[in-house]
């Protein structure tokens, strides 16, 4: 084995793993996605053909094994403690001085963290590797899940030597913290379900939980799971005079610390941070149900102890749940972007914390079921995780309910309604309807797609029904004159929204193909689709096999898109935008390097890190050409696995062929 390659593959692994913390731990990503996915491929082909260099740490490793058939139970070094709970200033205020007291000191330093809505787990690392992770469970005993963990991608599975020095280089330590779903995981975990005909999650808590027992690993992977760290343990201690230092240190360590915690010296702090947070919460992307206050010296932790459940040096402070009753007046079937029938409440106006509510989604007609719930009866509701709030239960079923039915047509156009088999949603299937086409320039125009501040619900309506846009495309037909003629709409702003039109046609290719609202084809999947194909066009002829071959999108995304483009409108639509001077190509965000330039080559066989597409963008982008038949004016053959009698030809013309190394030094 030349040691180079061994060199090579844990360079490559270390380079992947300073990718992953910028990206999953710090949110500060340096190269981009296709890029990452390049380097993981590079990785798993090295691996793939020398697997004696495999290695249970590695990047690609993470998600990996057959299914488990149970979890074995696995006793806590430590207990797992809980928490008690407080639920007011005053029962706070009574926690602190207790703990003066106990700790015989006029004042005690304390950390504030959020507490996080999730599930606590234990990690063990031995070696500088991960080793074990174990779920809370009964406190005592836990069930070993560490397959699960390891598809947690801000989750060290490594950590380097020089990063434990200032811990002591201990062979054994132990971390702990909660793992939680984010919202924008929990709404596409939902949204999956329910495509696959199954019961939503109630809430991203349960949604974590409910993941963290799954057996097949892949699945948990799919999930994407979050973990943030808070304690460090070695030898059952923690190795910090203080608690913010021990945070500080897990964060050196390459952890997730939540970056909220904070350093106070009263209750008076304490006040000031949970009122705080009690309103910055709505703009987290996870759930918090409170606050937790530890205190800051680790040295009084023994000193104060422990009752049988819980510590005396912390307590939480729970906000108060933003529920609220109400009764429902009414449910109406609203239609989406791609015609669903969403069930929406009317409701009885109701203050849940702080905000009025006069309608909830139910999602679908099982939930209904599964709520048993009639117009008229009285329900309990929930603002959390979702920004639209959600109905918990009926407490109060009126004795003159009506039963809602989904109706047989269309509310906005009339056209038929239908169930799909296997399928929860009921869809218009009218494709010229207009609430779909409103809602589809809507989701058009967003933010996250082509961002036209400019264009909102009171426009899009007016817009569609004077029938001056039927299409996306039109927007970028609309004159200053139609504009003006428009509803609360001056001059000025009719030019404010041309230039914001006429600005969109930069957005680029991934924000187009997100903004073409394809089923299934969300902003993570739309950017891989456009580094991979690097145009509409290709996209659109690509082949089922084609498109699967790019990262995350499997049979269910590839059959949509496909779907998509096989429509003429959609294919006539592509035609307007590109006639109204859209770019449905790529360009690459560095000039070509030119190291190819004006060469031709020839693929032949399978590569193992690059798809035929990407390894033709790569050449292209170099300024060569990719050419389909071998003929005297080839200048080089690179040559895959199993290649055909392209290679035979080659060597009949005595033209130079490359390995897949060798194509991508060329192209480095
Ligand atoms: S400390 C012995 N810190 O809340 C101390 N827990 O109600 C126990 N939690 O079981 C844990 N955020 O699952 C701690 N910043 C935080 C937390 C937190 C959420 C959870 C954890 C714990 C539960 C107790």
């Amino acid at each position: 084995m030349p040691k180079s390659l061994r060199d090579e593959i844990e360079k490559l692994r270390e380079e992947i793993r300073r990718h992953e913390h910028l990206y999953y731990v710090k949110n500060e990503p340096e190269i981009s996605d296709a890029e990452f996915d390049r380097l993981m491929r590079r990785l798993a082909g090295l691996e793939r053909d020398h697997p004696e260099l495999a290695s249970p740490d590695s990047p690609t490793a993470r998600v990996g094994g057959a299914p488990a058939l149970e979890f074995p139970t696995v006793r806590h070094s430590i207990p797992m403690l809980s928490l008690d709970n407080t639920y007011s200033i005053e029962e706070l205020a009574d926690w602190d001085r207790r703990a003066r007291e106990l700790a015989g000191r006029e004042s005690l330093d304390y950390v504030a963290e959020l507490k996080l809505d999730g599930l606590s787990i234990s990690l063990l690392y031995e070696d500088g590797r991960l080793a074990r992770g174990v779920t809370r469970g009964d406190g005592i005993e836990g069930e070993e899940v560490t397959a699960n963990v390891k598809t947690i991608r801000s989750v060290p599975l490594r950590i380097a030597p020089d990063k434990l020095r200032p811990i002591g280089s201990p062979r054994r330590f132990e971390v702990r913290g909660e793992v939680l779903m984010t919202l924008a995981s929990f709404r596409q975990a939902n949204a999956d379900r329910e495509a696959a005909g199954e019961p939503r999650f109630a809430n991203p808590r349960n949604a974590a939980a409910g993941t963290m027992r799954q057996l097949d690993p892949k699945i948990v992977a799919a999930r994407r799971l979050d973990l943030f760290l808070y304690f460090l343990f070695v030898d059952g201690r923690v190795p910090f005079p203080k608690h913010s230092e021990a945070l500080a240190a897990l964060a050196h360590l390459g952890f997730k610390v939540n970056p909220h915690y904070r350093v106070v010296h009263s209750l008076e702090g304490l006040k000031d941070y949970l009122a705080e947070f009690e309103t910055r919460r709505d703009k987290l992307d996870y759930e918090i149900d409170g606050i937790v206050v530890k205190v800051n010296d680790t040295r009084l932790w023994d000193e104060l102890g422990s009752t049988a459940k819980s510590p005396r040096w912390a307590i939480a402070y729970k906000y108060p749940a933003r529920q609220a009753t109400t009764r429902v007046l009414d449910i109406r079937a609203q239609v989406g972007r791609t015609g669903t029938l969403t069930p929406v409440a009317d409701l009885e106006p109701v203050d849940v914390g702080g905000v009025t509510v006069s309608h909830a989604t139910l999602h679908n007609m099982d939930e209904i079921e599964r709520l048993k719930l009639n117009i008229g009866d009285t329900i309990l509701l929930q603002r959390a995780g979702e920004v639209i709030p959600q109905v918990v239960k009926v407490v109060r079923s009126a004795p003159d309910g009506r039963p809602f039915h989904m109706p047989s047509r269309c509310p906005v156009c009339g056209g038929d309604v239908r169930r799909a088999p296997g399928e929860v949603a009921y869809r218009c299937v009218n494709a010229a309807c207009p609430a779909q086409l409103k809602e589809s320039l809507l989701h058009f125009a967003a933010r996250r797609a082509m961002d036209i501040d400019g264009l909102g619900e009171a426009l899009v309506d007016q817009l569609v029904d004077k029938g001056l846009v039927r299409d996306a495309a039109d927007l970028y037909r609309l004159t200053r004159d139609q504009l003006a003629g428009l509803d609360r709409m001056a001059q000025k702003s009719a030019q404010n929204l041309l230039d914001q039109i006429e600005a969109s046609k930069k957005a680029g290719l991934a924000r187009l193909l997100f903004a073409l609202g394809i089923r299934y084809v969300g902003e993570r999947t739309a950017q891989f689709l456009a580094a991979h194909f690097a145009s509409l066009d290709r996209i659109a002829q690509a082949s089922l096999d084609e498109l699967c071959e790019v990262e995350e999108v499997g049979p269910k995304i590839a059959s949509s898109l496909a779907d998509f483009f096989a429509e003429k409108r959609n294919r006539a639509l592509l035609e307007k935008l590109r006639r109204a001077g859209l770019p449905l190509e790529q360009h690459a965000a560095r000039p070509p390097a030119g190291k190819l330039r004006g060469r031709r080559l020839v693929l032949t066989g399978a590569l193992s890190t690059l798809s035929r597409a990407e390894a033709a963008r790569l050449i292209e982008q170099a300024g060569g050409r990719v050419t389909s038949s071998v003929s005297a004016e080839t200048d080089f053959v690179v040559v895959g696995a199993e290649p055909g009698a392209k290679l035979r030809k080659a060597r009949a013309l005595g033209i130079p062929t490359l390995n897949e190394t060798e194509l991508l030094n060329l192209l480095k």
